[in-house]
This record gives C-alpha cells, structure tokens and sequence, in this order.
C-alpha cells in the first residue's frame, strides 16, 4: 500500500519561556487532530521536544495534500488559542500568517513529507530538535549515508553499494525553493562543500539509487526568511527510513554521539553541542543546549506501531555528559568569537541597531603629518 507520512512541528506557546508546551496544550493538539482527522488519516502520534510540539501523520492522500496541510494547521491555531488562555508565553509564536492558503510551507511550522509503498516490515525514525536550525541534520546525514566509517552497510550490503541522491536547498534564496541533486558516492566532496554551511546549504530529502525509494525528508523552513526578522529558531524536524536499502537504525544513530556544534541555544544566536535526549524532554541551561530527540516506529497498512524511544538508553547518558561538558567549554567564553553566531545570522534585531549607532561614533584619527581624510599609505 502507497502511504504517506507526514511530520510537522510548531510552537504554539510554551510553559515559564520557551521550555515545554504543557500536557494540556498537548492534549489540546492530540483532541484536534482525533477529532477532525477521523476520515483524513490512518494514524497520529504527538509528542514534544523542548517547546516545539511534533505531529506525525500517516495517511494515503499524499505529499503536500491540502485537505492534510490543513488539518495540522488548524490543530495548531486552535492549540494556539488554547495556550493564549492559558496565558501560555510565546502563543502561535510559529504561526506566522492568519490564513490558511493551501499548503503549510511558508506560514510558519516545519514540515517534512514522504510517499512510499509500504514494505512488509516498514520501520522509519522520526528526529524532532529544539534551539536549532535546520542545517543541524546535515552532519549527521552525511555521516549515516556516505560514510563507511559510520555506515558499515556501505561495504557490508550490496543493496546500497551505488550510494544515495542528496536532494540540498540553498536556504537564503527566497523566490521559490533553490535545489541542487548530487550522488553519493562520486560527488561526496561537492556534498561536503555545501553541507559545512549549515546556515545556507540543508539537506532537504535523500533517496536510495538502487531503488529510487526516498530515504530521507528533512523541515527546510528558516522562520527569519518568511517573517523577515527574528522569530524563535526553526527546530527541524526530519525522517529517516531504515534496514533493508536503508541504513539501518544503529547507523543513522551513530553520528549523534559527536553532539557537534550547532547553531542556536539562548536567543538562536549562539552556537551550542546537539545534545541527543529522551522523548518529550524540556529545555534547560542558557535555553538549551540544543535538543534532538529520536523516536523509531514500523507503520503497517497505516498504523503506527507502539513507539520506541531510541535515545533512552544508558549509552546516550555517557554521550549526554560528554555533551554537558563541551557546552560548558563553549560557554565558557560567553560572547566571544566562535561561542556567537556572525552578525548575519544573529537573531536578535537590537543588535543591527547598536551596531549602527555605534558605527556613526567611530572617527579615523588624524595621522601628524598626512592630509585629514586620506588614508595613511
Ligand atoms: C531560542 C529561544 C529562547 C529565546 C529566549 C528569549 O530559540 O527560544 O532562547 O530566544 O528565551 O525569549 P524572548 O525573546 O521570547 O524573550
Ligand atoms: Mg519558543
Ligand atoms: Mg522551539
């Protein structure tokens, strides 16, 4: 059977900051989502990862369905208004526009899609971040899927000997989606060229050459591009299909235990070690670190299996320790150098202002001797 999943993520208000949505806006989501979706979709499961509420849909109606794109947008809105009366901070924070036009791309929440035929023994792995952006899926990525040193299947199975096609956005274009396709194996170094700026080059989808199938969809949306500010970062949700042409799950998750820098923690404008946590975790120190949570299902003729929480296990303890201590390493230096992010990126608007009003303060200093104005050679 030809199904589709879809896996959005939205936050719609939170609890004492930006921290956790609260069991009640929650429910709120999962009440909607049951209620209207009935004659729309096989199966739901919501979740949270720090402030941002995850909805994973399965259904046959395809990618980029309006009458799907709708239902999680309304779920959200009304999740929205509930957190409002709920006096919750940050309510519809990443609902950005008023109306609903036809697909959720562009008014605000992240989205990633898949269509398939299901396999007998479909398994898939949805990842769900909070305090960073998109580009902080293209390290790991690249590692699960090009690379032998993580992926073991890449000399052991023959089914993904031809490699994979990367599907990469340029993300500061913002007339219309800006994509490149490059193969794995032949092309790893133009991959790797765009992939090392995460702020501009992100992973979008990744489909097996042996059988064409996509492997993996990734939420592209940069908020500050659709609102043309700072809005709250764009905590990226994806999903992975794995085994068989697939890597299998060990091997998607083995480049999580780097926790290598990213882009966000406090006021998205710093730079902080992705820091794998159980399901439905909350935010912490300096907001943050940057959060991504893993949660791994089989889907059969629609329905969702019982879902298995991949990081709550007692390796991913040793692994979060480790991460404790090069986010406090980093922190240490507070505003310095490599701890922020460059002026571009940075997520505040206070900031643009300071730094021209100081600018009309600099004065070059005469030179004894020299012309004033010119400069000394
Ligand atoms: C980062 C984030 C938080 C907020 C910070 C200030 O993505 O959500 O670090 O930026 O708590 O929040 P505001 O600007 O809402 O006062
Ligand atoms: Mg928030
Ligand atoms: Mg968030």
């Amino acid at each position: 059977m030809k199904i589709t999943l879809t896996l959005a993520k939205a936050d719609v208000g939170s609890i004492g900051g930006h921290i956790k949505p609260g069991s009640r806006l929650m429910g709120a989501v999962s009440d909607f989502i049951a209620r209207e979706g009935k004659h729309l979709i096989k199966d739901s499961y919501i979740s949270h990862t720090g402030d941002d509420i995850a909805v994973l849909l399965s259904h046959v109606r395809g990618v980029s369905a309006p009458e799907i794109h709708k239902l999680v947008w309304d779920a959200f809105w009304s999740a929205a208004e509930d957190a409002r009366k709920q006096g919750l901070y940050g309510a519809g924070q990443d609902l950005l526009k008023s109306a609903f036009s036809g697909n959720i791309r562009g008014l605000g929440p992240g989205i990633c899609e898949m269509q398939f035929e299901e396999r007998p023994n479909e398994s898939f792995l949805m990842f769900a971040a909070d305090k960073t952006d998109p580009g902080a899926y293209n390290l790991p990525v690249y590692l699960a899927l090009v690379d032998p040193m993580y992926n073991s299947g890449l000399i052991l199975s023959p089914i993904m000997f031809k490699g994979f096609r990367f599907t990469i956005m340029d993300v500061s274009h913002t007339d219309g989606d800006r994509v490149i396709e490059l193969d794995s194996p032949e092309q790893i170094y133009d991959i790797a060229a765009l992939l090392r700026d995460n702020q501009r080059f992100v992973i979008e989808s990744v489909h097996s050459r042996t059988t064409g199938e996509p492997c993996v969809a990734v939420s592209t949306t940069r908020l500050h591009n659709i609102a043309g500010k700072y809005t709250g970062k764009d905590d990226p949700v994806m999903m992975v299909r794995v085994q068989g042409p697939f890597p299998a799950t060990g091997e998607v998750l083995q480049p999580f235990k780097i926790g290598h820098f990213v882009a966000g923690f406090m006021r998205g404008s710093h730079v902080g070690p992705l820091m794998p946590v159980k399901s439905n975790s909350t935010i912490s120190w300096f907001d943050g670190p940057p959060i991504v949570s893993c949660t791994a299902f089989c889907v059969h003729d629609g329905k969702l299996s019982e879902p298995a929480d991949v990081f709550d296990h007692p390796f991913w303890d040793y692994v979060r320790d480790k991460v404790s201590r090069k986010a406090i390493d980093i922190r240490e230096q507070g505003f310095s150098g490599c701890a922020m992010l460059g002026y571009d990126e940075l997520e505040y608007g206070g900031i643009v202002e300071k730094m021209a009003d100081l600018d009309k303060k600099f004065r070059v200093r005469p030179v004894k001797g020299k012309p004033r104005g010119r400069r000394a050679k």
